[in-house]
C-alpha cells in the first residue's frame, strides 16, 4: 500500500536550486581536477542533473552503502557494497549524497575516501536534515534543508518505491 504523500519541493524549486549548486561547483572548482563520487541509488537523478548544470565536464564514479537496520531507521553500521574503481590520488574529490540525516553514512564515507589520499575531499547533498544529526559532518554544499519527515521522490525512495517521482514527498507515517 502507498501512504499517502505531500509535495514538499516542486519541480521547478529543484530545477533552481540544482542550478545555484552547479554554478557555485563551478565557480569553486574552475581549472580544478574534479571527480564527483555519487552515493547510489538515491543520488542517481540528482547527480545526473547537477552534471549537466556545471559549466565544465568531470569524472564520475560511484560506491553503494549499506547500513543495517530496518524501515525508516539506521542502525549506525554502515559497510560499502560497492567502492569506487578510479584512483582519487591527488584528485579533487566532491561526494554526491541525497540526504545526510544522522550523519553516519557521511561520517564513514569521508573517512574510507579520505584513505585513498585525495588532494581535497568535499561533500555536496541535495537535502540536509540537519536537527537528525548524530555525528558531525561538515557539509560544503547543500540543496534543500528540511527538518523532519521521510521524503521520497527525485531519486529518493521508500522501499524502493517512489523513487521515479520528479518532485520531492513527505510519507505520512502513522
Ligand atoms: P544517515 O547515515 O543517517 O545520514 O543516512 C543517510 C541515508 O539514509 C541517505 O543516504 C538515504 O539513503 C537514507 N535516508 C535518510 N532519510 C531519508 C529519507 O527521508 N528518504 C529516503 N532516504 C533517506
Ligand atoms: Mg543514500
Amino acid at each position: 500500500m502507498v501512504a499517502p504523500k505531500r509535495c514538499l519541493i516542486s519541480r521547478a524549486e529543484i530545477a533552481r536550486r540544482v542550478t545555484e549548486l552547479a554554478e557555485r561547483i563551478g565557480r569553486d572548482y574552475a581549472g580544478r581536477d574534479l571527480v564527483m563520487v555519487g552515493v547510489l541509488k538515491g543520488v542517481f537523478i540528482f547527480m545526473a542533473d547537477l552534471v549537466r548544470a556545471l559549466p565544465f565536464s568531470v569524472e564520475v564514479d560511484f560506491v553503494r552503502l549499506c547500513s543495517y537496520g530496518a524501515g525508516t531507521t539506521t542502525s549506525g553500521e554502515v559497510r560499502i557494497t560497492k567502492d569506487v574503481e578510479m584512483s582519487l590520488q591527488g584528485r579533487d574529490v566532491l561526494i554526491v549524497e541525497d540526504i545526510v540525516d544522522t550523519g553516519l553514512s557521511m561520517a564513514f564515507l569521508k573517512h574510507h575516501l579520505a584513505s585513498h589520499q585525495p588532494r581535497s575531499l568535499k561533500i555536496c547533498c541535495l537535502i540536509d536534515k540537519k536537527e537528525r544529526r548524530e555525528i558531525e559532518v561538515p557539509l560544503d554544499y547543500v540543496g534543500f534543508p528540511v527538518e523532519k519527515g521521510f521524503l521520497v521522490g527525485y531519486g529518493l525512495d521508500c522501499g524502493e518505491q517512489s523513487r521515479t517521482l520528479p518532485e520531492i514527498y513527505v510519507v505520512d507515517k502513522d
